[in-house]
This record gives C-alpha cells, structure tokens and sequence, in this order.
C-alpha cells in the first residue's frame, strides 16, 4: 500500500470558508432566513465541513436519499447507508435559490446554505430501511419521527469547523479534523491504522478487541464518538475521561492515538456500522472494528448483523476494511480474554456483567470485576456516578 487510504469519492471534502469570505458569510447571513439546527443537524453539518462526510458537500436532495434508502449508494453510485437530511416544520422552508444562515444550538452561525432543493421528508421510507423497524421506542426511529417534515438540500459554506470550543463536550484538543488525523499517520509513518468506535467507557472486551487489531496493523486510532448520544448513555466527558485512564497506563504510546468523531449516534446497527467505516476512511483509516452487535440498541438487531451487511456492499467501492471480531470476554476456565473462535464456549464461563448490573455497582461505589473493567476505568465512572454525571441526561 502507497500512502494513505483516498477519502471515500477520492477527495477530501473542505467546506470551511476562511478569512475575508468568512467575515463576508457572517455579514451577509444577518440578512437570511435563520434555521436552527438541532444537535443531530450540527453533528452533521460538522463532518459535511471538515470532510469526515467526504463526498458529501452539503445536506442530501432527494435523488441521494431514495437511493440511500432504497439501495445504500449515493445516486452516484458510491457506498452510503445513512441519509444526511436538514429537515424543518412544514411552514418553515425557505425557497430554492435562497441563502439561508444555520445556527447551532448554542446560538453561533455555523454555516451558509444555499438552497437547491426543497422536497417532503419521505420518514415512511427513511424509517424502516435505516432502522429496520418502525417501533416508536427505538431511539433512532424517535428522533426522525419528530424532526420536520420538509427537507432543503443544497452545498454549505461553514464559518466554523467546531461550534463549541469552550463547551464540555468539546474536546477542542483531541477533536482533529480528517486532515489533521491523517497529517498525525504520516508523521508517525503509519499506513495500515486500524480504527476503533465506541459509545462508552473502554472494558476489557473492547481493549481485547482493540489489542488484536493493533498486532496486526501499524496504528490504532481510538476514535469515541462525542456527539449527540441518547438520555442513559454514559456521558460524552466521562467516557473521554476513562479512556484517557486506560490508555495512559494500558496502551503503547507509539502505536495508539486516541481523537474524538463528533458524529450523532443514530442506533442503527448494521447500516451505522458502514456509516462509521466510511467516515473512518475519511479519516485516512485503512481497518475498522466491528464487534458484536455494533451500533445496536435494545434487541433491534442480531448479534453479527453489523458485520454481515458488509457483504451487501461494493468491497472495492468501500476501500475501508472490516475487521469482525466475535463476542469476547474473560474465561475462568482460559484465565484470560477469549472469543468462541479462540476458545471453546462452556456455559457460565465468561465474565459478562449486563449494563443494569455495571450501573448498580458503580452507584454503590463498587468497582466491577477486574476481568470486566480496568480498576482505573470503574474509579472514572464510580466518582461520575457520585457526582451525578455519570449519564446524559
Ligand atoms: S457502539 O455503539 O459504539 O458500537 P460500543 O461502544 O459498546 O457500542 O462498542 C464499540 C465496539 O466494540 C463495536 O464494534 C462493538 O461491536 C464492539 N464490542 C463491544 N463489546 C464487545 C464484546 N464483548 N465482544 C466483541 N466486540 C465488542
């Protein structure tokens, strides 16, 4: 391999207006219909400008996101699982050819958009082709029931890479762009890098995994996703705190980075595992982890689901390699972190702990078994749970 993985339709998208143009953008967007993003909205406008969305140059129109649902490709033909929409309520659209000036939930302009298209949110078919389902109770499904029912597409002009630099979730130093990560891969002359997504606090299970990939590649990019999660999942700030624990004393410095992805998690399993392959890709990662149940939420999906929808699609086209690990855990009887592939499965042999179970402990101020959590990582979140910022509220 020569060099870095190509960003997925060749080139790294840059949608940041710099400078005069900046300035000239911000004037002229006091003059334009205001439309205020929600996180998800901000999430992704973010990635569409620092290229982490690479072909994508704006929200979807309608041709890319039929063809998204329907076939996971854009209408170019090119690999995309999950449609990337500004929705607003009915009543609200701006017409096509008009500028309109999109703000992030704190208040600040982050982009321009020129409307190109204004077209129905089709949610009957975004819904079960995303999700596989239809169940209002599915988190991801939720949140699209409620966002707006029109939807306006067309290119961004950003004025800002991160909205909120000084916010706790920000994580200004570790929150590099896709340009930034792979300039950090060439510096340190890594080329096959192997990129591990999570939303929570790194157990044993996910270091094992993580330490597999690592002996067969140059680099490991640990790469948590900070943006909008649900109510319940363990804090964006906490889990960057554990991480840091763990890796500082667990990990090998020369072949482990660790930077944030601020994407919104969409609970869609399979279709969300090739959406984090791509944007890993994006980030000039030539591997990435799915384990069991990726991206899952509830009982939606089948354990190994996330791994087989990679055989629906284009190998070639998706470039990024999918390293599939089987569900690990701690053997009594082997001593250490096995999976059914490395050893045989006994009944009642692995040390599993349900999220009740982990939660309970921590609130009690009792650490999880040491073949579950690093003692580090139970410190982080037992002082978060006393201090009532263990969860997203
Ligand atoms: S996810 O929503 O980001 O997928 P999580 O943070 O739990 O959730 O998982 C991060 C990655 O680790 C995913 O690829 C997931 O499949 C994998 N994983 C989590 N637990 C295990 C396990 N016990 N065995 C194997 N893989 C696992």
């Amino acid at each position: 391999m020569h060099g870095l993985i190509a960003p997925h339709g060749g080139t790294l998208v840059n949608r940041l207006a710099e400078g005069a143009r900046a300035q000239e953008l911000a004037r002229d967007a006091a003059t334009m219909q205001r439309i205020n993003l929600t996180q998800k909205q901000s999430c992704d406008l973010e990635l569409i400008t620092n290229g982490g969305y690479s072909p994508l140059t704006g929200f979807m129109g309608k041709a890319d996101f039929e063809s998204v649902c329907k076939e996971m490709k854009l209408k170019s033909g090119r690999t995309w699982s999950i449609p990337i929409l500004l929705s607003v309520l009915k009543g609200c659209e701006p017409k096509v050819g008009q500028r309109v000036a999109l703000y992030a939930p704190n208040g600040t302009l982050q982009a321009v958009m020129l409307v190109e298209e204004v077209f129905e949110h089709e949610k009957k078919l975004e819904i079960p082709s995303v999700f596989r389902t239809e169940d209002p109770a599915h988190p991801g499904a939720a949140m699209v029931q409620a966002e707006g029912e029109v939807c306006l597409a067309g290119p961004v002009e950003s004025v800002t890479v991160c909205v909120d630099p000084k916010g706790p979730e920000a994580f200004l130093s570790q929150r590099l762009t896709p340009a930034q990560v792979r300039a950090e891969f060439q510096k340190r002359g890594w080329k096959r890098i192997v990129a591990f997504q999570t939303r929570n606090p790194i157990h044993r299970a996910h270091e094992y995994v993580c330490k597999c990939a690592q002996e067969i590649c140059d680099g490991l990019l640990i790469h948590p996703l900070v943006g909008e999660t649900k109510k319940g999942d363990i804090a964006a700030d906490v889990r960057m705190e554990a991480i840091g624990a763990l890796v500082a004393k667990y990990f090998n410095p020369a072949t482990t980075m660790v930077s944030v992805l601020p994407a919104a998690m969409r609970y869609a399993g399979p279709r969300e595992a090739i959406h984090h392959a791509i944007m890993r890709k994006n980030y000039g990662c030539s591997h990435f982890i799915v384990g069991r149940d990726h991206a899952g939420v509830g009982n939606y999906y089948g354990t190994y689901d996330a791994q087989k929808i990679f055989d629906e699609v284009d190998e070639k086209d998706l470039g990024i390699q999918p390293l599939m690990f089987e569900h690990t855990g701690y053997s009594k009887s082997y001593g250490g972190m096995v999976s059914g592939k490395s050893f045989p499965k006994i009944e009642g042999d692995i040390i599993n702990l349900s999220g009740t179970a982990v939660r309970d402990l921590l609130f009690k101020g009792e650490r999880p078994p040491v073949e579950f959590s690093r003692p580090e990582v139970a410190d982080v979140l037992i002082a978060a749970a006393k201090s009532g910022r263990l969860f997203v509220q």
